[in-house]
């Protein structure tokens, strides 16, 4: 990270300022156009050539919105974009472009404010405007206007956020990682707070407006999402084949958004989204879209373009992540899955007798397993010292621990950069086990649950290579021990 690449990019005579979040796929090829017409370049970033169109286009006499939005239409790729003009004082120009983050504008007293997140307006505002994909702003103090991509005038869309301010401060916390992966009790808490009925021993997701008919028509399920969200979607694929008796499959959505799959109306297509703006969900979500399937999202952020795009919403409920890594949403998210297919499984009258019940005793015990989990603090830092000095780490899981394992791979590249891969403990000796050894610990999530026996026999295969393991096992074990 440089300074000369940090947003925003001003062109060498001043004439425009503008900020991006996205990516300019055709960037090299309009670089390489831009600097024949004399465009000098100080960064090395693509965002760029953005600023460089606006500006070129303004030269020849087009305002401010029109430059943007012809410069919009010359990139390739997501793009949400901020510009000013120092021949516009006063104006700027918010863009959002190929299902790029989210680009939110909110009315303030006596003017507005634009951010990527509505996080940083609550403190000043709980009235937004979304900004809908390929439409454009023109922001003035006491004016809004909206256009589409023809250049039709929108009438903008206020929303009232249900926020607090207060729920985005970091009180105590170091950061808001740390006060996210505390508030984990209370997030799953407040998932299953209006689906599950703890007295009735009954799991209802209401937002999920199926009838028996419509549940029972559903030929198979496929789930879709990057990142965190995928592994938090293998739970859920897992949970609703296993429950509901309904083919279930995962994908991540950049996979499946280019691959012209066969998708059609007897289709569940379960997108699943926290931030509700992920381009890969979101496309694969269009393309689900136009086939005729049946589309949910699975969302924490409100007002949202995954929100827009669906037939229904599921909100996760947790509150706002905002930390980058995603946690509390993870676990919220897995819950939320749960219940979804234990909804449908109740539907098409697959869920065997008590199983219900059974479920809903589980789940209730869940936000107090949670909070013991993490009264293990100390004993985690302890190994977390201990690991950090090593290069490489396998995680290993079966069934439900294979989407754990692989969530955990992902976050010790992600936050501790340390590499880490995730394997269906299965899968091991297929390869992977010629790279065991000292120098690679293997961190086992080995429950006890109908695949514990088959864990043991991975763990004792690991130990035979002379590799270390660290196992994730449920209290008062001891086999793993
Ligand atoms: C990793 C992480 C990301 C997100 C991914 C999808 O810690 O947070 O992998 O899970 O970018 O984000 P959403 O759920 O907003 O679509």
């Amino acid at each position: 990270m440089t300074e000369k690449n940090a947003h925003p990019h001003t062109v060498s005579d001043g004439l425009v300022t503008m900020a991006h979040n996205g990516i300019v796929e055709n960037y090299l090829e309009l670089k390489k156009e831009l600097n024949g017409l004399g465009c000098e370049f100080a960064s090395d970033t693509d965002s760029e050539v953005i600023a460089h169109l606006i500006a070129v286009g303004m030269r020849a006499g087009s305002s401010l919105e029109d430059a943007v939005r012809a410069a919009i239409a010359r990139t390739k790729g997501a793009a949400a974009i901020l510009a000013m003009s120092a021949r516009e004082p006063g104006v700027l120009v918010a863009a959002r472009s190929g299902n790029a983050g989210g680009v939110v504008i909110g009315l303030l007293e006596g003017g507005h404010a634009i951010a990527s997140d509505i996080v940083a307006l609550l403190p000043h505002t709980k009235s937004v405007v979304y900004l809908e994909n390929g439409h454009i702003a023109r922001v003035e103090k006491d004016s809004l206007e909206i256009s589409g991509p023809g250049g039709h005038s929108v009438e903008p869309r206020v929303v009232v956020s249900s926020r607090s301010p207060a729920a985005s401060r970091k009180g105590q916390y170091r950061h808001y990682m740390a006060k996210e992966i505390a508030e984990q009790p209370e997030a799953i808490t407040a998932t299953m707070r209006q689906r599950v009925d703890f007295a009735a021993g009954r799991i209802n997701v209401p937002e999920l407006d199926l009838t028996a008919a419509t549940a029972g028509a559903i030929q198979r399920a496929v789930f879709v999402a990057m990142g965190t969200s995928l592994h938090a979607a293998m739970t859920g694929a897992i949970a609703l084949e296993s429950l509901g008796r309904i083919p279930s499959t995962y994908e991540n959505a950049s996979e499946l958004r280019y691959r012209n799959p066969v998708l059609d109306e007897n289709c569940l297509v379960v997108a699943v989204t926290q931030s509700g703006e992920t381009a890969d969900t979101l496309a694969a979500m269009e393309y689900a879209r136009d086939c005729g399937a049946r589309l949910v999202a699975v969302v924490e952020a409100e007002g949202t373009q995954a929100t827009r795009l669906a037939d229904y919403v599921l909100p996760i409920m947790c509150g706002q992540e905002i930390g980058v890594a995603a946690t509390k949403t993870m676990t919220a998210t897995m819950v939320t899955l749960v219940l979804l297919a234990a909804s449908i499984a109740r539907l098409r009258g697959t869920l065997a007798t008590g199983a219900e019940k059974e479920m809903v005793e589980a789940l209730a015990a869940l936000p107090a397993l949670a909070g013991r989990t993490l009264e293990n603090d100390g004993k985690i830092s302890g190994l977390a010292s201990d690991i950090a000095g090593y290069a490489h780490l396998l995680y290993l899981g079966r069934g439900s621990g294979f989407p754990v394992a692989m969530e955990g791979a992902l976050k010790m590249k992600e936050v501790a950069y340390i590499h880490a891969e995730g394997y269906a403990a299965g899968e091991m000796k297929h390869g992977v086990n010629a790279l065991i050894g000292e120098d690679m610990p293997t961190i086992a999530i080995a429950p006890h649950d109908g695949l514990f026996d088959k864990m043991v026999a991975n763990v004792n295969e690991v130990k035979s290579r002379g590799g270390r393991v660290i196992a994730l096992t449920t209290e008062g074990d001891e086999v793993m021990a």
